[in-house]
């Protein structure tokens, strides 16, 4: 007799460098990590697909080739390079953790096999000209179901910058048509917004819903399974 066994679609996140590097310590933010392994380990039946962003070691190279005229080109290569180190130190946690993991630079060619044998892929940047929040919207829409979470320090989408303006207020909700109005669709390297311009095109054109939370693991385990109920941000691709 045959079985087919069905595998569950991989849960796709988006991890901003800054929640891999904590900037107010000047560390790797272990604490977080920690959290995010012992939340993979609650559903050891799901698959997941981890997109790591490249964050201050990202910034601090693309604003070190920007003082020699490096063009923008050299300066997409460096963040792509800074993501793929922040990628490669995820998957060792999680493989030391006994999380079956596997770190790929080569998220888009599966011919090698991986995406069947691993619980867990992480990766980064792929190409010049975008983010690794592109790359995730990418990866939900080829390998997921559609629905991308992504965490970010800033923990959404503000009507004003949150940083400077105290009484800025969360949006809870948003259409990426409406988002793509107000932003432009300018891509510029190692750009501070809570997600790339590029990435809400994506998620429009390829129909992918987005949830932005912070770096509260129970936002990100309610984001992940109910999709609904955290605090952060959707935004629909209408
Ligand atoms: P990030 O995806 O980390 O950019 O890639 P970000 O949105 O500025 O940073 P976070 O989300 O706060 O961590 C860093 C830089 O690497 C280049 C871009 O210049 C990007 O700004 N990059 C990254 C690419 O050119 N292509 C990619 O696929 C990924």
């Amino acid at each position: 007799m045959w079985f087919i066994t069905v595998k569950p679609l991989r849960r796709v996140i988006s991890f901003g460098g800054s929640t891999i590097y904590n900037s107010e310590d000047d560390n790797i933010n272990v604490p977080y990590c920690s959290a995010f392994i012992e939340l993979l380990k609650e559903n050891p039946e799901e698959r997941y697909l981890i997109v790591v962003g490249g964050g201050k070691t990202a910034r601090q190279y693309i604003n070190a080739a920007g003082e020699y005229e490096i063009d923008e080109e050299g300066q997409d290569l460096l963040g792509i390079e800074a993501s793929h180190l922040n990628a490669l130190l995820f998957a060792l946690l999680l493989n030391k953790a006994g999380i079956r993991t596997y770190h790929s630079k080569k998220i888009f060619d599966d011919y090698q096999g991986f995406l069947e044998q691993y619980d867990v892929i992480v990766t980064g940047g792929t190409i010049p000209g975008h983010t690794t929040d592109k790359v995730a919207v990418q990866c939900a829409a080829k390998y997921g179901d559609r629905e991308l979470v992504k965490v970010t320090s800033v923990g959404g989408i503000y009507d004003d910058d949150p940083a400077k303006n105290e009484s800025a207020t969360l949006i809870r909700m948003i259409k990426a048509s409406e988002l793509i109005k107000v932003w432009g669709t300018e891509h510029t390297p190692g750009s501070n917004k809570p997600i790339g311009v590029k990435t809400v095109e994506e998620a429009l054109e390829k129909n992918v819903k987005v949830h932005i939370v912070g770096e509260d693991i129970g936002d990100l385990r309610r984001a992940l399974f109910e999709r609904e109920g955290y605090r952060g941000t959707l935004i629909i691709p209408e």
